[in-house]
């Protein structure tokens, strides 16, 4: 199978697919493989669950870069979504005056948890940041099991949206908002507004675009330099997929949207895939051995893992048929989870 160059050689790499299929570990896996061959490396992740720190031996993940142990400048960090919208809002303030009149304000607050829960803008803005940091040679990014899988070519837009008042004005028409001006707040969104009388809304409203007026500008602009990275031909969209029929259908789905957006993706990892298992034996040994019970429900089994194999194979032709442009690799179904350092090294064998 040929190698699949563009997870070698792309400064960032962002890993898409639908839940499930492997994209955190084929991340980390990537992110791995390129630390092996001396590059620095980031593998910014966002999955909540403990797994993915313990796969890399450390006991949690933060917003900092830590360093992995014993696998060479390799670094990994998982997204604190609030932390980054804060710090962009920090980055853009005036003055330290400015910023805290910002991060204190009781909308941006409330907003910026609501937002904020848009784990794809805060993954596309982290990437950004890393990027422009120059501190890593390539940053893998994996990104949140999103029910729109392309959710994250949106996210700049949705920010431009979120500052401008948009997002504001849709949160506060949505609950007939005049009514509670004139009494009290209520909108669940807006739950801390909810203990404040209308006059004291409208006055945290004002200062909220008093506060992030002066950011205006800035803020659109990180947003289109975000929007350029994502379509930088240094960046390279890594398409994981599981080989079931239903699973591939979307791939190929997700790939159209993904090319109508004008990034084609560099490579296709279609991972935990079913291998046959081959019994070498014949029957009559296998009953002689094992007794004809036994031997039995092995051939039952050995059938049942061909069945899998082969309809996996299907699919898989259906991707490549569908992939002409772009790297494809097979990882297959591996023993257990996988769960260490050198289960990522035994997926990253099959990437290269
Ligand atoms: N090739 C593989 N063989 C066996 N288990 C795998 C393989 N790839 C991933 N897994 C397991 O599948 C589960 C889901 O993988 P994960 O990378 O978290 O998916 P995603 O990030 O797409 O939701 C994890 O428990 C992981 O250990
Ligand atoms: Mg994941």
């Amino acid at each position: 199978m040929s190698a699949p160059p563009a997870l070698l050689a792309g400064r960032l790499c962002i890993c898409v697919g639908a839940g499930g299929v492997g994209k955190t570990t084929v991340a980390a896996a990537i992110a791995r493989s390129r630390a092996a061959r001396g590059e620095r490396v980031a593998v910014v992740t966002i999955d909540p669950a403990p797994r993915l720190a313990a796969t890399l031996g450390l006991d949690g993940l933060s917003g900092e870069p830590r360093r992995v142990d014993g696998a060479g400048e390799l670094w990994a960090m998982r997204l604190d979504p609030k932390r980054t919208l804060d710090e962009l809002i920090a980055s853009l303030a005036a003055d330290t005056a400015a910023r805290d009149r910002a991060l204190s304000n009781r909308i941006y607050r409330e907003l910026s948890s609501a937002v904020a829960g848009s784990q794809e803008f805060s993954a596309v803005a982290k990437l950004y940041e890393l990027d422009r940091d120059g501190a890593f040679d390539a940053i893998v990014l994996d990104t949140p099991p999103s029910r729109n899988a392309m959710d994250f070519l949106d996210a700049p837009a949705r920010l431009t949206r979120f500052f401008d008042g948009r997002t504001l004005r849709l949160l506060l028409s949505q609950g007939a908002f005049a009514t509670r001006l004139a009494g009290r707040a209520s909108a669940p969104l807006l739950g801390m507004l909810g203990r404040l009388t209308g006059a004291e809304v409208l006055v945290e409203i004002t200062a909220f675009f008093t506060a992030i007026g002066g950011m205006a500008d800035g803020l659109a602009a990180r947003a289109s330099a975000v929007q350029r990275l994502l379509h930088d031909p240094a960046t390279d969209y890594v398409l994981v997929s599981s080989p079931r029929r239903e699973a591939a259908q979307e791939t190929i789905e997700f790939a159209a949207h993904l090319r109508a957006a004008g990034l084609a993706p560099a490579a296709l990892i279609v991972n935990r895939v079913h291998v046959p298992v081959e019994t070498r034996a014949d029957d009559a040994t296998l009953n002689a051995v094992l007794g004809a019970d036994l031997a039995g429900r092995v051939r039952e089994s050995t059938g049942e893992a061909g069945r899998l194999a082969a309809a996996d194979a299907a699919a898989i032709e259906r991707l490549r048929a569908a992939f002409t442009d772009c790297a494809l690799a097979t990882v297959p179904e591996l023993d257990g989870e996988v769960d260490d350092l050198t289960g990522l090294t035994r997926v990253a064998e099959r990437l290269h």
